[in-house]
């Protein structure tokens, strides 16, 4: 990992008349370089900067990958602005479920509109709704006025794709089926100061029978554990407190690297990082989750007490369909084993409601399920066909009307539960990270329990990024009303 002065030092010391390098990393700064060259051109032109924003759809993971684009835009020289005004666009999509699809296209049809006024304006397309070649194919017929298109696994391309974009005027489009490589060492640029994503494993194996992302994401690749611990370090060095380490299965994590190491080693080995204070991980399969997790979770404070087990369904039949591989009785099992482990755990899920085939009693396993493990939180989600997946060839859908139906008596039950269990802490003094000023009230900062939950308290902006001992004065729902304790009338750390 480079420093930002290291980067831009890199880029000084290229030199265009040289051939491109072949290695990845130097080659994309080569292209890095002759972009910012386009751009001034391009600046010239216009008489002014030009500006950039990458709006993100979906997951964490999408979340992280648009940072490493806009690493990549700033260092070329773009400025980042909202959307409304930005000259180059760039929308990082998602196809987990069909809505998700159909925001872009609605969103498409505006930048249109405004690509009419604005001569200079570039639109970009990226990440998993792009790895579908009937979406590329649609795209390249009705949206001819995108410029660039490319998929998940060449994100670090971008300089090459856009130079080329750049030199040639015309759409360039650029995706990858799939991809053993894993790109260290470009710019990122963070959200946040204070906390980041890292990403340990890209792709997926695990083929759920209703999921696209295996298809979307590739195979899974873990990356070296080395490098992840270099990363944090420097993360750590550049003030981040707090990490999410990510993952479509972080529980397989390691399976496939020369020499394995599973997740709980490396956990451990992250959680012993000086000045790393807090450690999250997303997203756990229950199928993988070891015995081994548990005892690290329990050792290292570090480690935030939140594990986010999507469940999908209650029904074991269910479950065998979707190709999940536990049954309910396993699933609530590990349940009482990590409560066991963690008393003071929270727990969250991942809930899918019309699978096919799904009938009225499975429907009743899924709410028991519920109603046992009393969730701190529930994403709730109605099943979307996604096409070339197994569970799209059923022929047993259950009608949206049912579906419905379900979906609503489910989100009343999780939310009352939620409720409930989101109240549990109140009265008692928890470690929160600070990590804004309060968008409604400025004399508020809003802050972040290790379970995930809000809390919003009086502060001033000096004090975000730090990890406060806050009293919970009162619960509001799903967010919590708090004060700074300050021991003995000293500063708080
Ligand atoms: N890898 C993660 C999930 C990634 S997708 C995991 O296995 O938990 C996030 C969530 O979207 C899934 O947990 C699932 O609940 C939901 N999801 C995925 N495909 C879906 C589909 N076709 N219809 C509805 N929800 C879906
Ligand atoms: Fe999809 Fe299943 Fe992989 Fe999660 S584990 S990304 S739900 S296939
Ligand atoms: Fe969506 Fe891709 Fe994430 S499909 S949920 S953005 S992995």
């Amino acid at each position: 990992m480079y420093t930002e002065r290291e980067l831009e030092q890199k880029v000084e010391e290229i030199d265009l008349h040289m051939p491109v390098p072949e290695q990845e990393e130097e080659r994309q700064l080569y292209y890095l370089k002759k972009c910012r060259e386009l751009l001034r051109e391009q600046s010239g032109a216009a008489g002014r900067k030009m500006t950039f924003c990458v709006t993100t759809f979906g997951c964490q993971m999408n979340a992280r990958d648009s940072e490493k684009l806009e690493g990549i835009l700033e260092l070329i020289g773009y400025e980042k602005a909202d959307e409304e005004h930005a000259d180059f666009v760039i929308y990082n999509t998602c196809t987990v479920r069909e809505n998700a699809n159909l925001k872009v296209y609605g969103r498409l049809g505006y930048l249109h509109s405004r690509k009419k006024k604005n001569p200079h304006l570039m639109i970009g397309l990226c990440g998993c709704m792009m790895q579908e070649p009937q979406v590329v194919e649609k795209i390249k017929k009705s949206y001819r006025f995108v410029d660039l298109i490319f998929g998940t696994h060449n994100i670090f391309k971008l300089a090459e794709i856009l130079a080329d974009r750049l030199e040639r005027g015309k759409m360039v489009i650029d995706i990858w089926k799939d991809t053993d490589q894993i790109v260290e060492n470009l710019p990122v640029d963070r959200k946040y100061p204070f906390k980041s994503g890292v990403n340990i494993m890209f792709g997926c194996n695990n083929f759920c029978s209703y999921c696209i992302v295996p298809y979307v994401r590739g195979r899974e690749r873990s990356r070296a554990p080395e490098d992840i611990i270099a990363e944090i370090e420097n993360l750590v060095k550049d003030g981040v407190v707090e990490v999410m380490l990510l993952g479509q299965n972080v529980n397989s994590y390691g399976k496939n690297l020369e020499q394995p190491v599973t997740f709980a080693q490396l956990l451990s080995r992250i959680a012993q990082i000086e000045g790393l204070k807090r450690i999250r991980f997303m997203t756990s399969h229950p199928k993988d989750l070891s015995d081994e997790l548990i005892e690290v979770m329990a050792k290292y404070p570090k480690i935030c007490r939140h594990l986010h087990l999507p469940v999908q369904s209650g029904s074991s039949e269910v479950l065998k369909a979707m190709n999940r591989r536990y049954t309910k009785e396993q699933y609530l099992a590990l349940v009482d084993k990590i409560r066991a482990a963690v008393p003071d755990i929270s727990l969250t899920t991942d809930i899918i409601v019309g699978f096919p085939g799904e009938t009225e009693e499975d429907f009743q396993e899924t709410l028991d399920v519920v109603r046992r493990v009393r969730y701190d939180s529930a994403f709730t989600f109605i099943y979307s066909k996604r096409s070339g997946t197994p569970a799209a060839a059923m022929d047993n859908q259950v009608p949206e009307e049912t579906v419905k139906d379900r979906f609503d008596r489910l989100l009343h039950e999780v939310q009352e539960i939620s409720k409930e269990m989101s109240s549990r802490f109140t009265g008692t003094v928890q470690e929160v990270l600070a990590e804004e000023v309060n968008d409604h009230d400025p004399s508020l900062l809003t802050g972040r329990m290790g379970n995930n939950l809000l809390v919003h308290f009086p502060g001033d902006a000096s004090m975000i990024g730090s990890l406060l001992n806050v009293h919970l004065d009162e619960c509001r729902g799903f967010y919590y009303m708090g004060s700074i304790v300050r021991k003995d009338g000293q500063e708080v750390e």
